[in-house]
């Protein structure tokens, strides 16, 4: 079996289940309990969120251990969105608003988010704030300026994602937080994809809320983190026992946490080259392809495991089949979305035609990915989209005309 689906998850690790194990077997205390076990459990989950803090320079008591990223996704933007509402931005705390009539407040995202983000913003519409989903150009990047234009005395939040989970746009989050910072409004970015793949440090990019997964990074899958810099005014979604500083309650998962800690670790600068010249000779490859184009930008603006194509008078989920037949698994979208046979947002946004959408194809690769694997895909892939054209009536009306 070829995996080539690892932006939907990956692997996990072997090294990262030995970490884990002793927290099922012997090591299950609560980290809240007051005992022997139970103070030794707190100290790993502290051990952890040390881990985590380090890899992107924050201090231990500003990251938050949640179930994923789609947990920490709902709480950053509902969490300030109502902490914050009424007020403004924090530029503007303290002046009369000349806010727009029935709006609490106002948050600025784009049209690429994972649909987590996007849809926690339709409801907070549905409650009574107003959302700009900003445009994008035909690679993937926020403008600046339009940032810029869009940002008023109302907003509270900016949420930018890092590395875009379908096309591997990775944004340039300094400059994007220097306009936030300039009107003193929270900027907040998704980087589910991008962690431990590319820059993220929340000093020299100047972030004040940040949200990580494991299950990207050969973690397990539900476990996730998020930065929330010192002083931030958020309001917790989960109540109860008060855990993770009284921001998110719950028995704590240690032995996810331990197994997110360690994946951090065993994640390194040459598995980033390795990725990426494996990328580069499936793009080159796949390129060969009549009637092919790449979606997405190149090079090191692009996340180093994401591939995403689009093929000319074939449908997507067509290719994904016939390649699974042949034991390669890929997907056409953010796994997220692919069951739903509707063209890929992030595609529509960067100016794709619906039909140039439903032909696309995402091929995303690990570290544990070989060149083997990508010279079967290779092999294979230009064998199925022949086939698939030759089969295809679009083909043949287009020939007629
Ligand atoms: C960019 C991005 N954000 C958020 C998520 C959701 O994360 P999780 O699966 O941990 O809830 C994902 C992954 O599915 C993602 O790719």
């Amino acid at each position: 079996m070829v995996y080539l689906d690892s932006g939907a998850t990956t692997k996990v690790d072997p090294e990262v289940i030995k970490a884990m194990m002793p927290y099922f077997t012997e090591k299950y205390g609560n980290a809240s309990s007051t005992h022997q076990k139970g103070q030794e459990a707190k100290r790993t989950l502290n051990d952890a969120r040390q881990i985590i803090a380090k890899s992107i320079g924050a201090k231990d008591e500003e990251i938050i251990f949640t179930s994923g990223g789609t947990e920490a996704n709902n709480f950053v933007l509902k969490g300030i969105a109502f902490a914050n509402k009424d007020k403004g931005n924090r530029a503007n705390h303290g002046f009369a608003l000349p806010r727009e009539q029935g709006s609490l407040g106002h948050i600025i995202t784009t049209k690429i988010e994972h649909d987590c983000v996007l849809n926690s913003c339709k409801w907070l519409e549905t409650q009574g704030f107003k959302v700009t989903y900003l445009d994008v150009d035909e690679s993937g990047f926020v403008k600046p300026e339009d940032l810029e234009n869009a940002i008023t005395p109302e907003t509270l939040l900016v949420s930018i994602i890092h590395g875009n989970n379908e096309i591997g746009t990775i944004q340039n989050l300094k400059e994007l937080s220097a306009v936030c910072k300039k009107y003193n409004v929270y900027f907040h970015t998704d980087a589910c994809q991008s962690y431990t793949k590319t820059k993220l440090n929340v000093k020299k990019q100047n972030l004040d809320l940040v949200t990580l997964n494991s299950h990207k990074i050969h973690g397990p899958r539900g476990v996730g983190a998020l930065y929330i810099r010192k002083g931030t005014n958020i309001t917790p979604l989960l109540h109860g026992g008060g855990q993770e500083f009284g921001l998110r309650s719950g028995t704590d998962n240690v032995a996810g946490v331990v197994g997110f800690a360690k994946a951090v670790q065993l994640a390194n600068q040459k598995h980033v080259e390795y990725m990426t010249r494996l990328r580069d000779k499936l793009i080159e490859g796949v390129l060969k392809i009549p009637d092919t184009r790449l979606n997405g930008p190149t090079n090191d603006k692009r996340l180093c495991n994401n591939v995403n194509v689009s093929f000319k008078y074939v449908e997507g989920e067509a290719i994904g089949g016939y390649l699974d037949a042949e034991e390669i698994n890929t997907s056409t979208g953010s796994a997220c979305s692919s069951p739903k046979l509707e063209p890929s947002h992030v595609l529509l946004a960067i100016g794709l035609k619906p039909e140039q959408a439903h032909g696309s194809l995402r091929l995303t690769i690990s570290r544990f990915t070989t060149e083997q694997e990508i010279n079967r895909v290779l092999d294979v892939l230009p064998k199925v989209i022949a086939k698939l054209r030759k089969m295809s009536p679009l083909v043949k009306f287009i020939k007629k005309i």
